[in-house]
């Protein structure tokens, strides 16, 4: 009885806060409605939503207002979309249709209605507030930088469902609208007004106010739709249909090409503006886009999608600890090396508010991690995304010098110097001598043990890993390594320092290669062994990329680290991790030619011009590593096998039986965000259990059997295949 009771009372209060999540308040025959869902932090559509918002228009409606505006009362969100966790139970395409049939009713009441309504949109309104807003007769924003309109609908391997994808082409034109739709991208409020996708901007502070004012001069002129008008003959000629098929053949074959055909979504999407652009039955417009939402809607890609999006998401919840161990505030680090890390570390750190001391040897390197820092923020400044004012207030954030000015005051410092353990030790204990006692050092390391480095700090509880892939402006990772005597304090704080700084932190024990890198390696020096077995360059590269999906061959990558670097840390995992990881004899040859060191001498597997562009694969590199022409005579199969299960294989023993990490979905978020390993895929332990541990094992041993002692399959996976269970239980 008591839990009926208990259950009533929760399901009443559920209730009344979904009531009060969406109000109407009467302002002078404007009626404002305003979106604030109780107990969330955004404002999304989800059903008991959506059955809110209807009641609430047909209130309005009802109601003699003049006008109506829709606001958001979040500081920086107007509507992040539907409900993603309700799209991730549905399972068949019944229950879509459902779901979005509901929206299709409410929006079209939306312009059914006989009164304006205006969207006031101050902060992110994507996917299905972008198609709310796309409803209403007219949209002002806000210029605050959190404004932000789009559909990022392809990147959960959907398309916009709620409308999107008839009415923002007829909005702002087919054009625009497959730049926005195909991309799953977003615009500014200044983006949006020059597309005609908002109808005025306003500082955040008057978009009220003007927004009901606005709606009292409309309200006299009645309903608008706002039809898309071409600016000048050449906008006006592409609207003509032969021009028209032309231009989305174009876009088709380009996202085509850029997808390799992995992600159906925006090519899906492409048909829908194709099929319905121009329809005058809205309706049936509407229909064709559903159907097509429910056929990506259903498929893997999008399920495995839908995962990483959460699997990022819950980052954002975790503290990197266990324990409540609060992280300490960081206002100030310091930063020991301005070079490629440094320079980049000190860039992000400054781009997101934090005031940066950059430290160095020499002048030359300072100038360079400042020059390098200032150029990231032009090109910004050029593209519009920050103004010369934010420019200069970023700028004013990073100092340098040679000395330790400053040092006393610093939260944390970064150590992005040389990578050897004594010079390193050095440093570090020095840097300690200049800083607060409860200062934390957290070390960049890419293949040095924390625990040992921690040696050099007096206070070694106060000493991390904070491991940045390169180039760090644009790589989401940070592995945060615990080190045996790092404590929970100092792991806690640098695990929200790398959320602070826009990173997607995973903590890992200290150990060889950490857990991206480990996993990493192996199938690195599998490509130079397909090498050695007759395959080509091009091959193996286009093979990795177009058939399995990573952003770039093995080739291409290992010409991006520099050959050197792969061939050195190559030697460090034979040393710590053995026969798993055997050296080629091409490689071993490679490292014999000092000019060969990838993209930075201009020559490695490829050549490059002074820009850095790929001028194709150097043919000399095949005689000069003592092999005859490539006979490229392994199938498409093998060749990715002989890479990806190897991989597979380290990441079983790295999680079941190390626990670098601790459970499959950081080993997943790991290599998706610092290898680029295919998210459709949904992370390397995902694909793994679409594979099947058995069929794994099976062909590792074969592998063995055929190519040596790196392919045998280690005890966990074995345990797996045996028992028949997958890495996610
Ligand atoms: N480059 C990468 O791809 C990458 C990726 C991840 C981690 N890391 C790690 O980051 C660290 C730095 O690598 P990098 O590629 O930026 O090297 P880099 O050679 O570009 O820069 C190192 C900088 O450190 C400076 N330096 C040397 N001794 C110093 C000292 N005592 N005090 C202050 N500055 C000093 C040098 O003058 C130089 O400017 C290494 O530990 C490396 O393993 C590198």
């Amino acid at each position: 009885m008591d839990q009926i009771n208990f259950d009533q009372t929760h399901e009443k209060e559920r209730k009344m806060s979904i009531q009060e999540s969406i109000r109407i308040v009467p302002k002078d025959g404007i009626a404002l409605i305003e979106f604030d869902l109780v107990g969330e932090k955004v404002n999304k559509f989800s059903t008991p939503v959506m059955v809110r918002f209807k009641e609430v228009l047909e209130e309005v409606a009802r109601g003699g207002f003049q006008a109506a505006v829709i606001v958001s009362r979040k500081p920086s969100i107007f509507i992040a979309g539907a409900d993603i966790d309700e799209i991730r139970v549905m399972k068949k395409a019944e229950d879509f249709k459902g779901a979005i049939s509901k929206a299709h009713e409410i929006f079209g009441f939306i312009e059914s209605m006989k009164i304006p309504v205006i969207a006031a949109v101050n902060g992110a309104c994507m996917g299905g507030g972008c198609e709310m807003i796309l409803a209403c007769d007219y949209r002002l924003a806000s210029d605050d930088p959190s404004t932000k309109i789009g559909l990022p609908e392809v990147k959960l391997g959907i398309i916009p469902g709620f409308g999107g994808c008839v009415r923002l082409p007829r909005v702002i034109g087919y054009q625009a609208a497959l730049d926005i739709i195909v991309k799953g991208g977003a615009v500014d409020s200044r983006k949006a007004e020059r597309l005609g996708l908002v109808d005025g901007v306003y500082h955040p502070s008057l978009l009220e106010a003007r927004a009901l004012d606005f709606a009292r001069e409309v309200a006299s002129k009645g309903k608008r739709r706002k039809a898309y008008k071409p600016k000048g003959a050449m906008m006006a000629a592409m609207e003509l249909f032969p021009a028209r098929k032309f231009v989305i053949g174009k876009w088709k074959s380009g996202t085509l090409e850029q997808t390799s055909g992995h992600y159906p979504a925006p090519l899906k999407a492409i048909d829908v503006v194709d099929q319905t652009y121009g329809m005058s039955d809205q309706a049936r417009a509407l229909q064709i886009e559903l159907e097509a939402f429910c056929e990506v809607a259903v498929t893997d890609v999008s399920k495995n999608l839908i995962n990483v999006f959460f699997l990022m998401e819950s980052v954002k919840k975790k503290t990197g600890v266990t324990s409540d161990v609060k992280a300490k505030p960081v206002k100030a680090i310091g930063v020991l090396g301005a070079g490629t890390m440094g320079g980049g570390i000190a860039y992000v750190a400054a781009d997101r508010g934090i005031d940066v001391r950059l430290k160095d040897i020499n002048y030359g390197a300072v100038a360079l991690g400042l020059r390098h820092a200032r150029e990231i923020w032009d090109k910004l400044v050029k593209r519009k995304k920050i103004d010369r004012y934010d420019l200069n207030r970023k700028m004013a954030k990073v100092t340098g010098g040679l000395d330790f000015a400053g040092f006393g005051q610093l939260d944390v410092v970064v150590e992005a110097i040389v990578e050897d353990m004594n010079i390193k030790k050095k440093v570090i204990g020095e840097t300690a001598g200049h800083c607060k006692p409860d200062c934390i050092i957290a070390t960049n390391t890419s293949s040095l043990s924390v625990t040992e480095m921690a040696k050099g700090h007096p206070r070694p509880e106060n000493f991390v890993g904070m491991h940045f892939f390169n180039p760090v402006h644009k790589m989401p990772l940070v592995e945060v390594i615990r080190g045996e005597k790092s404590s929970d304090e100092a792991v806690a704080t640098i695990f929200e320092l790398s959320k602070k700084m826009g990173k997607l932190p995973v903590v890992v024990k200290d150990g060889p290669g950490f857990l991206v890198n480990r996993i990493l390696v192996p199938y690195l020096i599998e490509a130079a062994w397909l090498l050695q077995d007759g395959m080509s360059i091009e091959t193996v590269d286009r093979r990795y990329k177009n058939e399995f999906g990573m952003p770039m061959g093995p080739f291409t990558l290992m010409d991006e680290i520099g050959i050197d670097v792969c061939i050195k840390v190559s030697k460090i995992f034979h040393d710590s991790l053995g026969d798993r990881i055997m050296i080629p004899p091409v490689m071993k040859k490679l490292a014999e030619n000092k000019e060969r060191l990838g993209k930075k001498s201009r020559k490695g597997f490829y050549l490059y011009d002074e820009r850095g562009k790929s001028q194709g694969v150097d043919q000399s590199v095949y005689t000069e590593l003592g092999l005859g022409s490539p006979s490229d005579r392994l199938s498409a199969d093998e060749t990715i096998r002989r890479g990806v299960f190897p991989m597979i294989n380290e990441a079983a023993l790295a999680l079941i039986e190390e626990h670098v990490v601790e459970t499959p979905d950081e080993v997943d978020l790991g290599m998706i965000t610092g290898t680029g390993f295919p998210p459709f895929r949904g992370g390397l332990l995902r694909y793994a259990d679409s594979v099947g541990a058995k069929l794994i094992c099976d062909e590792l041993e074969v592998l063995a059997g055929k190519y040596g002692e790196r392919f045998k399959p280690c005890t966990p996976l074995k345990n797996l295949a045996k028992t028949d269970r997958k890495f996610y239980a």
